[in-house]
């Protein structure tokens, strides 16, 4: 049971301060619902407590966990494939990339970490239907708004103006806006 799975999880340069009280309450909530979606304005941190919380939950997905960037992704209908390519899963033309998904997720504790899910709103249909299609999923989102799917649960992360201060000193997640 204390076996681990693949960890694939950035690698922030700066140490992480704080959120102790977030971050406690993001993970009451992650054990409740299979979709947790963190939400807040730009900058607020919700990548940083996503990949923090997602850290502390080693144990308990011992299929891995798995972290897919969205910002880059401007189209909707990629985030199947690009989901895919994040888990080493193989397409084939057989059948629809979504079956696919949930058939390689479906008896596997897997997380998935979503990260800027606002840019491609219109996936949240492909999500509910992995949801619906799989027992052990668990998604954590992260998204300015709620994506309001059924089951899903918001955790709010409020701007800490200590963080803000250093926003652009460090742009290990990739920021591309
Ligand atoms: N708890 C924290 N400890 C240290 N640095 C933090 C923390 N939270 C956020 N930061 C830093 O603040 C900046 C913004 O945080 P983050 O990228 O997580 O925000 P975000 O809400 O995901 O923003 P966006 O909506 O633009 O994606 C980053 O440089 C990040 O490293
Ligand atoms: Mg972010």
């Amino acid at each position: 049971v204390s076996q681990t799975g693949e960890v694939s999880l950035p690698r922030p340069l700066t140490s992480f301060i704080g959120r102790d009280r977030e971050l406690a309450e993001a993970r009451r909530l992650l054990e409740k619902a299979r979709l947790l979606t963190l939400t807040g304005p730009g900058g607020s941190g919700k990548t940083r407590l996503s990949i923090e919380l997602a850290r502390s939950q080693a144990g308990d997905f011992p299929d891995g966990i798995y972290f897919v960037p969205l910002a880059p992704v401007r189209d909707a209908r990629l985030v199947a494939s690009t989901i895919a390519r994040q888990l080493g899963l193989r397409e084939s033309a057989d059948r629809s990339l979504a079956a696919q998904l949930a058939h390689h997720l479906r008896g596997r504790r897997i997380l998935l970490v979503l990260d800027n899910f606002e840019h491609v709103a219109a996936a949240a249909t492909l999500l509910a239907e992995l949801l619906a299609d799989t027992e052990l999923l668990r998604l954590l989102v992260s998204s300015l708004s709620a994506l309001r799917v059924s089951g899903e649960q918001e955790c709010p992360v409020p701007v800490r103006h200590t963080y803000s201060s250093r926003r652009g000193s460090s742009s290990q997640h990739g920021r591309r806006t």
